[in-house]
């Protein structure tokens, strides 16, 4: 494999170490910013994505940054229309973003109008300074435990909002306890709409890893213990999960989770399509980099707009008018959770 002195290092996808704690700890390592540009790609990997299937594939060179979509890794039934791909792709362009200006790049996305529609973020040189949230890169996680349920503070609330309106995609923050059950009231319907769709359990499934052995391997999907779950070989969680998976107790999940929170941020862009997604993507990854900077936690809750019959509904609540709400995140104050893994970023770039 071929590298450059711009480059840095190449990074072989076979380097993998043995324990999800060793891969962890080299993962989400502090940015450096003498490893040269390939860190723009370590950032970017580390970006919150759908069902952690990584959609994404990247190339680099001395003038630019391209993140194309990886459709092989869509969940065509949970995201018909690849919303989440497109955003998935936004929240990892966000980092590169965040990341550019320490390596002395200015970095700004653009979607390509040809092909796949790939995001291209030209890299033009500037002077090096580090943004305020690049810190939160490695340590953002999504946190899917119950939190403490108390309030934030309303200084707190205009710097999260501020942080997660990109352009013109916004983020509305709902602490009004009435109108954060009426969108519990709405998950639940849409958690229990999905659950009861045999084809939404199948897909799921096929991303989940019960165990710490599946998920090192596969270094992708959503590993049990960051969902506050027992781990167990997976021929035996694929037996069990109809059985703890019901509706019943997801909804009750849901409700705790929902309540324990201090509020909810529901992102909606300008535009219902693949920019318009890529913009909401980059509204939620400043809001959580944001947030994780200020020691809150935040985690999806997404049932309501992913079931297309009660967008509407959560628009209504939210008073979106008649922008679709892309995703809804929960935040608020609690410990932090086992990690997810990340496929290296050997296996990602196409060629540098
Ligand atoms: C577009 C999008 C949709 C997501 N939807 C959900 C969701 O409905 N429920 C959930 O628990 N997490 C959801 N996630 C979070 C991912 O599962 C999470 O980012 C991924 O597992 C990696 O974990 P990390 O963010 O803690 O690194 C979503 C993320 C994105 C970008």
């Amino acid at each position: 494999m071929a590298t450059t002195a711009f480059l840095g290092a190449p990074v072989e996808a076979s380097d993998r170490p043995a324990s999800y704690a060793s891969i962890l700890t080299e993962q989400t390592r502090p940015f450096d910013a003498n490893a040269g540009p390939l860190e723009l790609i370590r950032m970017a990997t580390l970006a919150a994505n759908s069902h952690n299937t990584q959609p994404w594939r990247f190339s680099l060179s001395e003038q630019r940054v391209t993140i194309a979509p990886d459709f092989q890794r869509r969940c065509p039934v949970v995201d018909p229309d690849d919303h989440h791909v497109w955003a998935s792709l936004g929240c990892a362009a966000e980092n590169i973003v965040q990341a550019a200006g320490a390596l002395g790049y200015r970095a700004t996305p653009q979607r390509s109008n040809s092909g796949d529609g790939q995001i291209t973020l030209a890299l033009e040189r500037t002077q090096a300074k580090a943004t305020p949230l690049l810190a939160a890169i490695v340590a953002r996680q999504c946190t899917r435990s119950t939190y403490d349920g108390r309030a934030v503070a309303p200084p707190i609330l205009d710097e999260i909002t501020a942080a997660g309106t990109v352009g013109d995609s916004i983020c509305k923050i709902i602490t009004d306890r009435e109108l954060i059950d009426s969108i519990l009231e709405l998950s639940t319907q849409g958690s229990g709409a999905q659950l009861r769709d045999p084809q939404f359990i199948d897909e799921l499934t096929s991303w989940l890893r019960f165990s710490e052995r599946d998920a090192v391997e596969a270094r992708d999907g959503l590993f049990a213990r960051c969902s506050g779950n027992p781990t167990m070989p997976g021929w035996i969680g694929r037996r069990l999960l109809p059985f703890v998976m019901t509706v019943a107790s997801e909804n009750d999940k849901l409700a705790k989770q929902i309540r324990s929170s201090s509020g909810l941020a529901v992102f909606a862009a300008k535009t219902n399509d693949p920019a318009g997604w890529i913009d909401a993507g980059r509204s939620y990854q400043r809001f959580a980099l944001q947030s994780t900077m200020l020691g809150l936690r935040h985690a999806f809750v997404n049932q309501a707009t992913e079931v297309a019959t009660l967008r509407g509904q959560v628009a209504g609540v939210a008073g979106l008018g008649d922008r679709r709400p892309n995703m809804i995140v929960r935040f608020g104050m609690g410990a932090m959770m086992p990690r997810s893994l990340r496929r290296p970023t050997g296996a990602v770039v196409d060629f540098y």
